[in-house]
């Protein structure tokens, strides 16, 4: 089965052309074609948009004729049209949504919706066989989520963010201390030159019992920090600040993790997102993991952010368990009622 893979939720159009055997754990990737937006999004400090959908609409065409040339291969030989439906920008979203169920439709071919959250996760599929249940975490710069998942298509959402994504947290303390957009792997590099515990930072995971998260207090936090030291003419060592969040980061992603594997008993944890690109976070999620006995997959750092691989990963599953999209698929900017919650 030939899966030609379309992402285009936030400020990467991504497309590629993955080759599975149906009922097999097995993947070869054809081609894995990423145009990224960051230089057009740079001088604004986040991505804006109008300006992403229309990039988007500039970078689709061209990009799906790379994808399907560099994998050697034509409309004709694809098995399956598979795109990102949501969670994610609508303006953008759509871009993909459209241009993926026009190629389907004038092509005669399958169509397949895929849930960002659920690519990201899909990410770890390429590696080899997962065994369900597993706990699936996710962080990236619009999303944080802690999910059960009881196939590898059949995920139930048990803690997220209540405000702020982790690495939306790491882009706007990053951007009050001068760093450019996005401000994650520069602040990773930062952080291991600095203190961790050089400030005190509050915890970003929510103290009632639940597995759910809260990062504005830690962003408001810097950001009087950063104000006030400026304001008394002190200089601060943005080392030691992205150590410290990054150590609290870590801290509480870890707490939230640990306490969810024990409550449901479970010994495999998947993480996935632009964020565990982090060194960081790896290490501390390794560390914790090798303790409990728990198995742990994360991607290559070359598929922690978006990238159209994850989607072809997820439409896998999706197609072999019947999953059919139609002519009436749509994006959305938030997850579908049917991505069930506890
Ligand atoms: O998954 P992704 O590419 O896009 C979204 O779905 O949002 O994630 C992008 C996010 C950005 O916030 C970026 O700052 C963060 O991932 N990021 C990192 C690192 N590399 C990227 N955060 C922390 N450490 C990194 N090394
Ligand atoms: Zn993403």
């Amino acid at each position: 089965m030939l899966y030609l893979a379309i992402e285009s939720s936030c400020d990467e159009t991504a497309v590629a052309v993955v080759s599975s055997p149906r009922g097999k754990d097995e993947f070869t990737v054809l081609s894995n074609e990423i145009a990224s937006q960051i230089d057009i999004h740079k001088r604004f400090g986040g991505v804006v948009p109008e300006i992403a959908s229309r990039a988007h609409i500039e970078a689709i065409s061209p990009l799906t004729y790379k994808a399907l040339s560099d994998a050697g291969v034509t409309m004709t030989d694809i098995d399956c049209v598979a795109v990102t439906t949501e969670p994610g920008l609508i303006g953008a979203l759509l871009v993909g949504v459209n241009f993926a169920k026009s190629l389907a439709f004038s092509n005669g071919k399958p169509l397949i919706g895929v849930n960002h959250i659920k690519g990201h996760v899909a990410a770890n599929y390429i590696n080899g066989r997962i065994e369900a249940p597993f706990i699936a975490f996710v962080a990236s710069g619009g999303h944080t989520s802690i999910i059960r998942a009881d196939s590898l298509t059949d995920f139930t959402t048990v803690g997220r963010t209540l405000d702020d994504a982790v690495g939306e947290a790491f882009d706007k303390i990053g951007r009050r201390m001068g760093l450019e957009y996005p401000c994650g792997a520069e602040m990773d590099r930062l952080a291991s030159e600095g203190d961790p515990d050089a400030f005190a930072m509050p915890a970003v995971h929510m103290k009632d019992g639940s597995f759910n998260f809260s990062l504005s207090g830690l962003k408001t936090h810097v950001i009087n920090m950063l104000n006030t030291a400026e304001m008394k003419g002190e200089t601060v060592d943005i080392r030691d600040v992205c150590a410290s969040v990054t150590r609290v980061i870590c801290e509480s992603v870890v707490y939230q993790l640990e306490r969810c594997l024990k409550k449901y008993g479970i010994k495999t944890l998947l993480a996935a997102g632009g964020v565990l690109a982090n060194s960081h976070l790896r290490l501390a999620l390794e560390t914790m993991c090798e303790k409990r006995g728990v198995t742990l997959h994360i991607p290559p750092v070359g598929l922690c952010g978006d990238n159209g691989v994850m989607i072809a990963a997820a439409a896998k599953y999706e197609f072999e368990s019947g999953g059919r999209s139609d002519m009436t698929l749509d994006g959305r900017p938030s997850s579908k009622d049917d991505w069930k919650r506890v």
